[in-house]
């Protein structure tokens, strides 16, 4: 199936048009196209014990798996996105790949509905991030809007964006894309727990809302 293709115009006169579409980063809906690219991020993620990242070990794949059955595990993303998940575990997850000239570069997911008491508090609408040979070059902050124009195409009107505390770029990302600050929260140990951390120190997690009033579709 071919994937979702989204490319947002950066340029006006015909000639840099091409470059343009050339140099177009976009989200995708996951594809076997970006196999080896994707295998590569998920090895930069692994590396720095974070592989969590992109659904891999939830889905019961490690890397070599991931070699092995790729396309399952492109099924088994899609399959997230399923309504017939708001069934079984209260809510959808849409999940996406950021792409640049045709290079997987990190991955965003939305769930457009809370459905949770988890998603509702702590987790919020959208999760993102960026393959580590990648940060630092503003692909952090491109995500995050071109996930808000996916809500937006999703008919949300406001999202919920969660961060730690201390995890200062995603606190940029979020605040330079219109997050407004609601409240933080102590995730107390039973929910660190529940989401792998090994650390027994407290954790705050920051609560923004952006509203999508003015979003493109
Ligand atoms: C958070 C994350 C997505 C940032 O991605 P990125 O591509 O490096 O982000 P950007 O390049 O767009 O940088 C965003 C801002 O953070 C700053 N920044 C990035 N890395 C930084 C670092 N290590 N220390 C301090 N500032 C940093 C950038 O300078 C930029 O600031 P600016 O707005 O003043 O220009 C990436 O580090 C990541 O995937 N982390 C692991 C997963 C994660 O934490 N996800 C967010 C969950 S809420």
């Amino acid at each position: 199936m071919c994937p979702r293709r989204q490319v947002l115009p950066q340029v006006t006169s015909p000639e840099s048009a091409l470059v343009g579409v050339l140099d177009a980063i976009s989200l995708e809906t996951p594809a076997e196209i970006f196999r080896e690219s994707f295998i590569d991020g998920a090895t930069s993620f692994a590396a720095e014990k974070r592989l969590e990242s992109t659904y891999a070990p939830f889905l019961g794949y490690d890397v070599h798996r991931l070699r092995r059955e790729f396309g399952t595990f492109v099924w088994d993303l899609r399959q997230l996105a399923d309504s017939s998940r708001l069934h079984s575990s209260g809510y959808r997850d849409h999940v996406y790949w950021l792409i640049d000239d045709g290079e997987y570069i990190g991955q965003c997911s939305i769930r457009p509905e809370l459905g949770t008491p988890y998603l509702i508090t702590y987790g919020g609408h959208i999760g993102y991030s960026i393959r580590p040979d990648r940060r630092r070059q503003g692909y952090g902050r491109r995500i995050l809007d071109l996930a808000l124009d996916e809500c937006y195409s999703l008919g949300m009107e406001r999202v919920l964006i969660t961060c730690d505390e201390d995890n200062q770029p995603s606190r940029r990302i979020i605040e330079s894309n219109g997050g407004q600050f609601e409240s933080g929260l102590t995730m107390d140990r039973a929910v660190r727990r529940a989401e792998g951390r090994k650390s027994d120190t407290d954790i705050q997690k920051l609560r923004y809302w952006i509203e999508l009033g003015d979003r493109r579709r």
